[in-house]
């Protein structure tokens, strides 16, 4: 079943991918959301070896690398994105695995100074393997930043402006789209509560440095917002936040 969930959102990935060509990677942290410009949550990252989990096209790799960064290392599911990380990061030396988060493909161990994960890390079905390839991957002293859609977020529906609950977000299930982006491209996303984010962190041995529900970025300060239903917008990431970013430690 699981495996199952995995092909079949690897083959809508690799139809959507063109989508998501440099959109919201870093300095972005997600739709609306605070920059890092905004949050300054990565310490200096010169000379530091990276790793981006579910690193799409490539694009937060190469801030890294403007920033600084001696390795850049990244992995994806889709075959297209990671093509299209190759190029967006072309003369920069990636080491790039077309591989599931979930998966150990062989990323070495103790290694790295900089976990990071931009709106990719809750398309994991096995969150607990997950975190802890990640917390293995990274040195003593190392940390992990993700950012992801709010837990509350997907249960959150409007209709002319008024936001309601959907379903249920005691239950932890997932949700299925059969259509992403326009596109004929059958998704199923787990759906998680904030706390088992948290806990499953703790489990493992992280130590948690900031838990941050965000605000909408003061880029948007100018900006009017209308009453829209649309899953993101403007108008109802000034009532709640879109984002849940956390930053955890090894020690
Ligand atoms: C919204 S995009 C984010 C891309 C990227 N982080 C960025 O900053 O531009 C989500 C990415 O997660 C990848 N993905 C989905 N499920 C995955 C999995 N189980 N393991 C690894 N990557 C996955 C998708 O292929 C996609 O590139």
């Amino acid at each position: 079943m699981v495996n199952e969930i995995l092909k079949n959102n690897k083959i809508s990935w690799d139809k959507v991918a063109h989508h998501f060509n440099g959109k919201d990677a870093l300095p972005s942290y997600g739709p609306f959301t605070q920059t890092e410009d905004e949050l300054h949550l990565f310490d200096d990252v010169t000379n530091k070896k990276v790793l981006d989990i579910g690193c799409g096209s490539g694009h937060s790799l190469r801030y890294m690398s403007e920033k600084g960064a001696r390795e850049l290392w990244g992995v994806d599911l889709s075959e297209n994105q990671i093509t299209t990380a190759f190029e967006t990061l072309k003369n920069l030396n990636p080491q790039l695995f077309c591989a599931a988060m979930e998966k150990d493909v062989g990323i070495p161990k103790n290694y790295f100074d900089l976990v990071y994960s931009i709106y990719a890390i809750g398309w994991t079905t096995d969150l607990a393997t997950t975190f802890q390839l990640i917390y293995d991957y990274l040195k003593i002293g190392g940390y992990f930043i993700f950012s992801w859609d709010h837990p509350l977020y997907p249960h959150l529906k409007s209709e002319n402006g008024r936001i309601y609950l959907e379903g249920s977000y005691q239950k932890e299930s997932s949700v299925t789209y059969n259509h992403f982006k326009g596109e004929d491209a059958k998704m199923v996303i787990p759906t998680r509560k904030m706390s088992t984010y948290i806990n499953e962190l703790i489990k493992i041995g992280f130590s948690i440095d900031q838990v941050i529900e965000s605000d909408v970025s003061a880029s948007f300060d100018s900006i009017e917002d209308s009453v829209s239903d649309r899953y993101y917008s403007l108008h109802k990431a000034r009532r709640f936040p879109t984002t849940m970013i956390i930053k955890a430690c090894k020690h």
